[in-house]
């Protein structure tokens, strides 16, 4: 375990501090990607096949192209200079590979068959609305079943033991299968790409979570040098993993401006975001478990089925948390990919984690029914002390005290576990438990840092803020390390030409900038100390630099520091504050400012990290309340404790665990993209019919930090919050729902006509 200290007079770290855009935001000045505009801009509109499968016969664009305000209508063939990108990790790649309008055929419903550029979007639409499309149309494959037409060979991972010959002896065992349905991301931002050049220099407003790989990857689709292209992503409606890499209305926008010379911009509408632009891949997952009479864990074996498109090979990696979650001698893990005639997937929040944990967490409530034991003392009898995939320790984990806490907090010990057992109000209750995980890191992530001789401090990164808080935290260490008050901080974000920064992605943010961003803060102090020593009239000349401190944004002397402002992050006077304020001392020493850099040393490259295995850990606890005359069930309450090391930010980590626990409410309830057998077109695409939960779907939520920082991932001890929020909620509300009303609901969402089977009928 690394012994640094905790960071000092830093009663900013883990406050609750409200987000520095959030004004921005709700006064409408945060400019997104689509708020851009630029003089001569011309607007794109997308048309989407209207066949699942096939080919195009004819494209006739001859009537589009007269008319009004028409420029260009980009189709397969004269789409100029767009390449293939290299395969690569999911970041750092075109997240659907094949260039726009590359051939004639049709892979999936929507898929964008052309483009019309006029100089407004009305005209655009018109014209998009007049090309006439002949198609060779065959059946698409969007077989729910993913066994179906399945001819490959599973891939086996993790296997330890003989988890064969372990499930044919164990006294107990579970076998079932466990179904997630194809989910959307919805988040309030659509995908949207503003492209301007500058002779071969092109400026991309996109709103993605990763603007360094997009700014690789779009250097690679246009043919130009990487210098050369420039991604900025100031602030984004969010992503949920959506917009981790660029989709190909991002070519499709650059390609355009660059053949037109001029600026285009492209918005992707609702109906596409179910069939363009990524979407949680349907899972089939069969869970056996072993076990002995009394409860101890034999085997495990989880096999799945994720589904992928015909044009790339994405895979939802279900069995991620299965081989460390528990305590157990016999697993194995195996993968099938099922290509159906659908986009590519991308990553949703938890991606893996969620619907393999629905899997592994319902099947251990189910033995814990089998076995008659309770499904805490069942979870906490097989916790693992160790990593018994990789042999390693854990860098730290907590996991019991979730359970013991949350147990705590839902009053576990007066749970009756008979189905329908427990009424309140005139209503049956449910209780479910579940458990959650989510890898950690430290990945590469570069800062810079000035302190101005007006006073105020400027943070720079090129890593964004997707919606969870990024701006703030940044801010928070620049008053950590000076105490300049946050309206004095200028955090700048989202744009390629500042310090290259992670991808909004895997909840890796926080622990990758708190490094950097420590450091270049340490730096340029470290340097002011130094020019207060030296400078002649400052009241410090001559003195020695490592008797000076920065307090209250002051260079002071370490005898008579003045109080660090803990709570009040607002201006204030420092009324009896002896020393200079730290402009005062740029401007004696005639220096338009002092800077200080920072890199991140990432955790895979560090031997004593990679020594441990780095996981968060969390659990929730679910109330459901059914009401068996209406057949009206409700998540009433979620009690969440999670274990992610340090919280940096009570409030906007909070409101992480808040959000996600509302997409679980929203997953196990309502979502699922349904696809047209004969076509393969989202039928509900909309969001009329495409449902997510509302204010009133959601349950009275509690949420409770542990709060153990974990020292091997960063000095602060902090690991991410993002994902796994989300994890195990699904699970947790289907053993309510099984608790109150007996249906054990193995293929989400949960519908009434599986709650009308319920014998339980009077609350
Ligand atoms: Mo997260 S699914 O890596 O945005």
């Amino acid at each position: 375990m690394a012994t640094t200290n905790l960071p000092q007079a830093a009663g900013i770290i883990g406050a609750a501090v409200p987000r520095i855009d959030g004004p921005l935001k709700t006064t409408g000045t945060a400019r997104y990607s689509t708020d851009r505009h630029f003089p001569g801009l011309a607007h794109a509109v997308l048309v989407q096949s209207t066949i699942g499968k096939g080919r195009i016969r004819s494209l006739d664009t001859s009537a589009a192209e007269k008319m009004p305000g028409v420029v260009l209508v980009l189709r397969h063939g004269n789409l100029q200079n767009v390449f293939r990108t290299i395969p690569r990790e999911q970041d750092g790649s075109m997240a659907e590979q094949r260039p726009p309008f590359d051939d004639d055929r049709i892979y999936y419903w929507g898929q964008y068959i052309a483009a019309v550029v006029a100089e407004t979007l009305e005209q655009a639409n018109a014209a998009a609305d007049a090309i006439k499309v002949e198609y060779e149309a065959e059946a698409p494959d969007v077989r729910p079943d993913l066994s179906e037409g399945f001819t490959g060979t599973p891939v086996p991972s993790w296997k330890r033991g003989d988890p064969d010959q372990a499930l044919s002896t164990a006294p107990v065992t579970v076998d079932e299968t466990y179904v997630t349905p194809v989910e959307t991301h919805n988040p309030m931002e659509m995908h949207s790409t503003v492209a301007v050049w500058d002779g071969d220099s092109v400026t991309i407003y996109d709103g993605t979570q990763g603007v360094v790989g997009h700014r690789t990857v779009m250097s690679e689709v246009l043919g130009v040098p990487r210098e050369n292209v420039r991604t900025i992503s100031r602030f984004i409606g969010s992503g949920f993993g959506g917009k981790l890499s660029p989709w190909p209305q991002a070519t499709i926008a650059a390609a355009a401006a660059r053949q037109l010379n001029r600026p285009v911009k492209i918005s992707v509408d609702r109906r596409m975001m179910f069939s363009n632009v990524g979407h949680r891949p349907r899972t089939q997952q069969r869970i056996r478990l072993g076990a002995t009479q009394d409860g101890k864990l034999t085997a495990i074996r989880h096999d799945f089925f994720t589904e992928t498109s015909l044009l790339d090979d994405f895979v939802e990696r279900c069995g991620e948390q299965t081989p460390f979650l528990y305590s157990c001698p016999n697993l194995i893990v195996t993968t099938s990919m099922a290509r159906r005639g659908v986009g590519t997937p991308a990553p949703m929040r938890g991606p893996g984690a969620v619907p393999g944990l629905f899997a592994l967490e319902s099947a251990i409530d189910e033995l814990a029914i089998k076995l008659k034991m309770d499904p805490v003392e069942l979870r906490i009898k097989n916790d693992a002390e160790r990593d018994e995939s990789t042999n390693k320790p854990f860098s730290s984990r907590h996991l019991k005290e979730c359970y013991t806490t949350g147990a705590e907090k839902i009053g576990w010990k007066n749970r009756t576990p008979g189905v329908g057992s427990m009424r309140r109000n005139g209503k049956v209750i449910g209780w479910g438990v579940a458990g959650a995980s989510w890898g950690a890191a430290r990945i590469p992530c570069s800062a810079s840092v000035e302190l101005c001789p007006n006073g105020r401090v400027c943070v720079r990164c090129a890593t964004q803020d997707i919606g969870t808080g990024t701006y703030t935290l940044f801010a928070q260490i620049a008053h950590a390390k000076t105490g300049v008050p946050l309206d004095r901080i200028d955090v700048f974000l989202g744009d390629t030409n500042l310090p290259d920064g992670p991808t909004s992605g895997g909840s890796m943010v926080t622990s990758a900038i708190l490094p950097a961003t420590t450091s270049a803060m340490d730096q340029a102090v470290t340097r002011l100390l130094h020019i207060a020593a030296l400078t002649p009239g400052s009241p410090f000349h001559g003195a020695q630099p490592d008797t000076l401190t920065i307090a209250e944004g002051r260079v002071v002397s370490k005898q008579g520091q003045p109080q660090v402002v803990g709570a009040a992050f607002s201006s204030s006077s420092s009324s009896a504050a002896n020393g200079l304020p730290f402009e005062e001392v740029l401007l004696l020493a005639n220096l338009g400012s002092v800077t200080g850099a920072g890199k991140t040393f990432p955790s895979f490259e560090d031997p004593k990290v990679r020594e441990y295995s780095l996981h968060s850990f969390g659990a929730h606890f679910a109330e459901v309340e059914w009401e068996p005359d209406i057949a009206h069930i409700r998540v009433s309450r979620i009690f969440s404790i999670f274990d992610c090391g340090r919280i940096i930010n009570a409030k906007a980590g909070a409101n992480q665990i808040l959000g996600a626990a509302v997409m679980g409410v929203s997953m196990s309830l309502f979502e699922e993209t349904l696809h047209d057998h004969r076509t393969g077109q989202p039928i509900n695409g909309n969001f009329a019919d495409y449902l997510v939960a509302t204010c009133a779907d959601c349950p009275d939520l509690d949420v409770t930090f542990l709060d153990y920082p974990d020292l091997v991932v960063n000095e602060y001890g902090a690991r991410g919050i993002g994902e796994i929020g989300m994890a195990g909620v699904a699970p947790a509300i289907t053993s309510a729902v099984y608790h109150a009303t007996g249906i054990r609901v193995r293929q989400l969402p949960v519908r009434i006509e599986d709650l009308l089977q319920s014998k339980i009928l009077e609350a």
